[in-house]
């Protein structure tokens, strides 16, 4: 348990301090943590919020349950953390959330009933991968935040590993290997994964973002690889060679002593950091059973001067949308 003392602004004598408990529970002994201790459904004060930000980092995912948030005090929850993405605009299809904040992770329409458009599953389905949050733009996702507003009855967790654990324990003439490698990203290429229909020209023509392969992690100062299956290659190596390394540096770090599992109920949030784990979504049956998750998503830096919806430009810029269903 942390404790953490919390001292009123304008405190008129030392006896009115307040004390704020995170009660924090680890799920591997250097990753993951179930913490409570704090209603997230009200304004937090800078002190609990420091809090918040100090045990996320130190752990990487944490996971809150049954916390009552909504649509709207997940948005303000969410905002304490800097800037959120706004979710693509889905062209042509009815927008399923009023709020340009929120995700759909879900396997609905904008009806709500289960989605049974091929194309917008297949696009889904790449969730099902290993990966991290917007790892295909310039300025990718931090935090992202998943709150369950309906479980499957069964299955439909989400998995997360640890990629500062895993890049410690590389050996060290793997360390040395890829200490400054950039791997090439790009949104398409998670999706041709899933089975979404593009050929390699195609991927190839929406063009790539780089990232280091290997970075520090700002909130823990520890070492952490930058994986996801959003990357590609590696620039100035051959193809082949470098998707071998990142299939190999993948499946190092997706061992099960790098990997747990959240499973859901109504109510619960996970908030994971998007710069130290992957996650993927799991499978479940998606045709007969509901699953509700709405995402926020904290931007690594802040507002973009000219544009804050880079999500809808990416997808714009793109010849295709994988919303309109058609290719
Ligand atoms: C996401 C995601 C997985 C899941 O929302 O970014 O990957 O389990 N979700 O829904
Ligand atoms: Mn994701």
């Amino acid at each position: 348990m942390l404790n953490l003392w919390r001292t009123p602004a304008k405190a008129a004598s030392y006896l009115e301090s307040e004390m704020t408990t995170l009660k924090v529970q680890p799920i591997l002994p250097r990753f993951g943590a179930e913490v409570s201790g704090i209603d997230l459904t009200r304004p937090l004060d800078e002190e609990t919020r420091q809090a918040v930000l100090e045990v996320q980092g130190k752990w990487g995912i944490t996971v809150w349950r049954n916390t009552g948030l909504d649509d709207d005090t997940h948005i303000a929850f969410s905002r304490n953390f800097g800037h959120l993405e706004l979710a693509p605009a889905p062209g042509g299809r009815p927008y399923r959330h009023q709020h340009r904040e929120l995700f759909d992770a879900s396997n609905l329409d904008a009806e709500g009933n289960i989605n049974k458009d091929e194309l917008t599953k297949l696009h889904a389905r790449g969730n099902q991968i290993w990966h991290t949050d917007a790892s295909f733009m310039k300025l990718r996702t931090s935090l992202s935040m998943l709150l369950c507003h309906e479980a499957p009855p069964v299955a439909g967790e989400t998995f997360f590993a640890d990629m500062r654990s895993a890049y410690e324990d590389l050996p060290q003439s793997m360390k040395d290997r890829i200490e400054s490698l950039q791997a090439r990203h790009s949104l398409w290429w998670s999706r041709k994964l899933g089975g979404y229909p593009l050929t390699d020209a195609e991927v190839d023509e929406r063009g790539y973002v780089l990232h280091p392969l290997v970075h520090v992690h700002k909130p823990s100062g520890r070492k952490a690889l930058y994986l996801a299956a959003h990357a590609r290659d590696i620039a100035d190596m051959p193809r082949d060679e470098g998707a071998a390394l990142l299939k190999e540096l993948t499946e190092f770090a997706t061992r099960p002593q790098y990997v747990f599992a959240v499973t859901y109920k109504k109510g619960d949030l996970v908030i994971w950091d998007n710069l130290c784990s992957m996650h993927r979504g799991g499978e479940f049956d998606e045709l007969n059973h509901r699953r509700d998750m709405r995402r926020t998503s904290v931007r690594e830096a802040g507002t973009v001067a000219g544009s804050d919806d880079q999500f809808t430009d990416l997808y714009v810029n793109a010849a295709i949308s994988p919303f309109e269903g058609k290719r």
